[in-house]
């Protein structure tokens, strides 16, 4: 539990309840911090707090449902406990709005992707006993920075890894998807206050930085674009290493490539989603490029790091999705063989273009399908951590391990390594070498602490 800032007599406890991807993590970071502000207190309990945040997801159906029970859950919790306070924020809340009061009676506000910063206001008038609806988009400038100066004031450490937005909104509108929906469209943060953020994270202990966004390199600011904002990164003191998601293949060029060559910090992994193997099924989903141009660019990337980690999101069973083009996944998953697969069955989006194709399969089709992808990648994953075994891998240290005097981190290639010891600490650098492979992860021994960073 972190401190308040304010005077301590009206001292409050927040639970805020995270769904969805590494942005919407951020987001509740800066909604913690906002609050902290507020004299809100950080609790783990449901049960402790007087204010409950949902921050929410509504990529696939599954994730928005469970918003829905989860809200059933706390109706409960309110009819004991009054007084209690609950917002909706997230995704669902941009996209649903006023729907979420008129369905669930005990929620007092809902907040939209862009309104973060309002809840100070917003929680005024919810004490008043008012019910909120803030979905509004703000001007482009407005947002443009995200974060007020008032949030970072009295930033905590942040730990050893840290996430850093640096676009929101996405303008490429593939049709499966509803985030631009729920996001807006594309806003890149000025470069100045990309690199103030960094260096107070830095500053503050954090040694590893994952920038955000939900296509990530097609940034662009004030004349700065992606590769050159990598290139102001890496210049800073204490930034051991930098990571970056979700890039769209499309916007991957030999610039991007060249970077992992020249850039000490720049790890070497890529996450590159392919999302199908079928040209027809990429045309249709709007992803702007084809088999042979994926291709390309995977070698481009492995001509110049062969060893480098590359995963990828597939989904299955988009409409008309045939079982030959379904072979065709299955056919670039075998030649490419990625270290990591994100894959979903497809999930029907209100308002999104494929909801309006025929041909919809069914979910038994879609399940199998999936079923087949997982158990052919679980193969590659098994033999590929096995190749690895026997060598020297460089491991950033997370933390302690649940299991007795271990402890826990992951390679410059993102993969997770545990280690028997108990004197390492978080934010030391060791030079491991490779004893055993898991289904998820790596065992290892020490052969050096090249560097103690903490
Ligand atoms: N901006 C990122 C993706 C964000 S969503 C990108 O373009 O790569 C993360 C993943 O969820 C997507 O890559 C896709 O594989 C999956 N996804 C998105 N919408 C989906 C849907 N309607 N059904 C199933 N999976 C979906
Ligand atoms: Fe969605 Fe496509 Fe944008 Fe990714 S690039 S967020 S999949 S619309
Ligand atoms: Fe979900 Fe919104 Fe992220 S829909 S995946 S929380 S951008």
């Amino acid at each position: 539990m972190e401190e308040a800032s304010q005077n301590t007599e009206t001292v409050k406890k927040v639970f805020i309840q995270t769904y969805g991807c590494q942005m919407n993590e951020y987001d509740t970071e800066k909604m913690f911090e906002i609050l902290k502000h507020q004299n809100y207190f950080q609790t783990n309990s449901r049960e402790d707090a007087d204010l409950i945040i949902l921050n929410t997801c509504s990529i696939r159906e599954k994730a928005e449902n469970k918003v829905y029970s989860e809200l059933g859950r706390l109706r409960k919790l309110k009819s004991v406990k009054p007084e209690l306070k609950i917002g909706v924020g997230g995704c669902v809340a941009q996209q649903e709005g006023k729907e979420i009061l008129s369905r669930e009676a005990s929620v007092d506000f809902v907040f939209g992707t862009d309104n973060l910063f309002e809840l100070p206001e917003m929680l005024k008038k919810v004490s008043r006993g008012q019910k909120i609806i803030q979905t509004k988009r703000h001007a482009r400038q407005k947002v443009r920075n995200f974060i007020p100066e008032y949030a970072f004031q009295q930033t905590q450490h942040h730990g050893i890894k840290a996430h850093l937005a640096i676009t929101k909104g996405c303008n490429n509108h593939c049709s499966f998807c509803v985030v631009p929906f729920t996001r807006g469209i594309e806003v890149s943060r000025e470069p100045e206050n990309i690199l103030a953020e960094a260096q107070r994270l830095t500053s503050a202990g954090t040694r590893e930085i994952c920038l955000l966004g939900q296509n990530v390199n097609s940034y662009k600011a004030n004349g700065v674009d992606f590769v050159e904002l990598l290139h102001r990164l890496d210049e800073l003191e204490n930034l051991q290493r930098l990571r970056f998601i979700s890039p769209h293949p499309k916007d991957f060029h030999e610039e991007l490539a060249d970077a992992f060559v020249t850039l000490p910090s720049l790890c070497e992994q890529m996450h590159l989603p392919l999302q199908s193997g079928s040209d027809r099924i990429l045309r249709r989903m709007r992803r702007w490029y084809t088999m042979e141009t994926f291709y390309e660019k995977v070698a481009m990337l492995r001509d110049r790091l062969p060893e480098a980690t590359i995963s990828t999101d597939l989904i299955v069973g988009f409409p008309g999705e045939t079982e030959e083009e379904f072979e065709m996944t299955m056919e670039a998953v075998r030649t490419i063989r990625f270290d990591l697969i994100y894959s979903f069955k497809y999930s029907t989006r209100p308002g999104t273009r494929a909801a309006e194709y025929p041909e919809h399969l069914a979910e038994d089709e879609k399940s199998k399908r999936l079923q087949i992808l997982l158990e052919t990648q679980g193969k590659i994953v098994q033999e590929k951590n096995e190749a690895l075994v026997g060598s020297i891998q460089e491991v950033l240290v997370q933390g302690k391990h649940y299991r007795k005097n271990s402890i826990t981190g992951r390679t410059r290639g993102n993969h997770s390594v545990h280690i028997d010891d108990s004197c390492a600490i978080a934010g030391d650098l060791l030079s491991v070498r490779i004893t055993g492979a898991l289904q998820n992860s790596l065992e290892a021994e020490i052969i050096s602490t090249s560097t103690v960073l903490s």
